[in-house]
């Protein structure tokens, strides 16, 4: 009998969907610990015809040239693909594909309570509370923002940005929101449109980013767009860290231009600016956003349906 094929997969997978690979192949689980180097990953993929990644690891041109001639296909367990070079994926002939659409409620929901967390001073309330410095009720303890009086700015007005847009309108905040171009679906939410990003930040009392990574939107926040916001304002990130320029957003939070930040992205993860911890008006958390089960169920069970798709010779269903 022909040996099953074998696929790796650089970290554990939900139960169910290491249970449907294992039934038909022969798979190598990594360790959820593993820092992988080039070299590293090519040994984890020995013999493997995919590689299933995750943004975790980084697949540069060297890692992907570093790749055994036996991987044909590099499904990633995300929507986003900037931890993949795409053009040296391409040159190795390598069938690269990602998880779009399912992880966009999860992610619009963490959106939500980093909004909630940051504008309502959640994070320091906990730590209150756990300190067991708690000294009780005060009318004039940890006041937030009201969402109700204010304005929610959103970069990238794709089916992330949407979802939170639509969730916020349920707290009473006004959209606005800056894509490449207006959407029909953004004007039913009632959402205003801004053809710059420039255009949009002055009347921005908090700023949501849900762009794609890319070499336009690397380090979008910088000290200049951070003084257009209006003082007081708030900074919320679950796209990608590398959109921040994080000694200019660090200087905003420490001068009190900028009120809070909610971060659940940060360059260079797991490491993040120590500074950030130290800040009280920061809320951080470890790149939460797809992190439900049912999401990360849908997230497994489409990287499987593609495979299943390539290695039985049809066209994969989500190709990047
Ligand atoms: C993605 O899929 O790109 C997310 O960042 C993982 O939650």
């Amino acid at each position: 009998m022909a040996e099953l094929p074998l696929i790796a997969a650089t970290r554990r997978l939900p139960d169910a969907c290491e249970a449907r690979l294992k039934k038909t192949h022969r798979v190598r689980l990594g360790d959820d610990a593993a820092a992988y180097t080039p070299e590293g990953l090519a040994k984890h993929a020995d013999g493997a015809s995919v590689l299933i990644v995750s943004p975790a690891e980084t697949l540069n041109e060297a890692a992907i040239n570093a790749l055994p001639a036996s991987v044909k296909m590099l499904p990633t367990f995300s929507v986003g693909t900037d931890h993949i070079d795409l053009a040296a994926a391409k040159k190795r002939g390598l069938t690269v594909t990602n998880t779009p659409g399912v992880l966009t409620d999860a992610t619009a929901d963490l959106t939500m309570l980093l909004i909630l967390a940051v504008t309502r001073r959640g994070g320091e309330g906990e730590r209150l509370v756990r300190s067991g410095t708690w000294t009780g009720w005060r009318p004039t303890q940890l006041m937030g923002a009201a969402l109700g009086e204010r304005t929610l700015g959103i970069i990238g007005m794709g089916r992330i940005g949407m979802a939170v847009a639509a969730r916020a309108r349920g707290f009473g905040l006004r959209i606005l929101y800056h894509n490449r171009k207006p959407s029909p679906q953004a004007d039913a939410l009632h959402a205003r449109y801004f053809d710059t990003i420039d255009g949009m930040l002055p009347h921005t009392d908090i700023l949501s980013l849900h762009c794609p990574m890319s070499p336009e939107t690397q380090n979008l926040l910088d000290a200049r767009r951070l003084a257009l916001l209006p003082k007081g304002a708030f900074v919320i990130n679950t796209a990608r860290g590398g959109h921040v320029v994080d000694d200019a957003l660090i200087a905003a939070l420490e001068s009190g231009h900028i009120a809070g930040a909610g971060l659940d992205v940060f360059a260079g993860e797991p490491k993040l600016d120590p500074r950030y911890m130290k800040l009280d008006n920061t809320v951080l958390l470890p790149h939460l956003g797809s992190a439900t089960a049912e999401t990360r169920h849908a997230m497994g069970m489409m990287v499987i349906d593609n495979i299943e798709s390539v290695l039985n010779g049809r066209p994969p269903l989500n190709p990047v």
